[in-house]
């Protein structure tokens, strides 16, 4: 079974597809991480964020994996290219680089590729923003995850604070309404409500509420 979850970013799609996972004993597949992996290894290179050819070059060829240190069920590093980007992958730069990049045709049918080969594990949790509507259209359950900006951005700031940045709410408002903007408003797959998803809006709901609600739903789709 496959659960499809998508969102506009910090809508509290990891956090909750990452508990859901763990509730019904599903793998788990953050899609985002693998655009970020290839953002961030394109700007280690100095890959210039709009270079297509360069970028879907990249992203067909780079090696990415998910390591399961300890025998975790969850992921626990990301690689790329047999480098640990884990961190590197939640950095502003990488944040900023990440939509441009994203937003290439030839990244996103590398990408996809990949994420049906990665899936293909049998129960699993994909998280993204075009997992309903493109890379899994049959999933059995799909779930669009919403959350007011003022809520996303608070969210967004504590995590970025708790990673040691340092940043101002403002600033992390500004910057996700422009990652919004541009992940809806772009040609490929662009963010979208899939027309057999359930809407759930996050804001002034607890983690556990959201998870409870999904999985119900999970259950009365088996
Ligand atoms: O979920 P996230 O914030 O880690 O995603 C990072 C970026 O990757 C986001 O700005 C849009 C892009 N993305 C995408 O285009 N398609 C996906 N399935 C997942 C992420």
């Amino acid at each position: 079974m496959i659960i499809a979850i998508d969102g506009p970013a910090a809508s509290g799609k990891s956090t909750v597809a990452r508990a859901v996972a763990t509730r019904l004993g599903f793998a788990y597949l953050d899609t985002g991480a693998m655009y970020r992996a290839v953002a961030a290894e394109a700007l280690q290179l100095g890959m210039a964020t709009d270079d297509r050819p360069a970028l879907t070059k990249l992203a067909k060829e780079l090696p990415l994996a998910f390591e399961h240190e300890g025998g975790s069920a969850l992921p626990t590093r990301v690689l790329a290219g047999g480098r640990d980007v884990t961190t590197e992958i939640r950095t502003p730069a990488v944040d900023a680089a990440v939509s441009p990049v994203s937003s290439i045709p030839g990244v996103r049918e590398a990408m996809v590729r990949v994420q049906r080969d990665l899936a293909a594990v049998g129960d699993c949790v994909v998280e993204g923003r075009d997992i309903g509507t493109v890379v899994f259209p049959h999933a059995e359950l799909k779930v669009y995850l919403s959350a007011s900006p003022g809520e996303r951005a608070r969210r967004r700031t504590a995590d970025m604070e708790r990673a040691g940045h340092d940043v101002s709410a403002e600033a992390v408002l500004r910057r996700l309404e422009r990652r919004d903007t541009a992940d809806s408003t772009r040609e490929a797959s662009p963010l979208a409500v899939a027309h057999d998803a359930v809407e759930i809006d996050t804001t002034g709901l607890s983690v556990e509420q959201v998870v409870e609600c999904i999985a119900q739903l999970a259950r009365a789709r088996r």
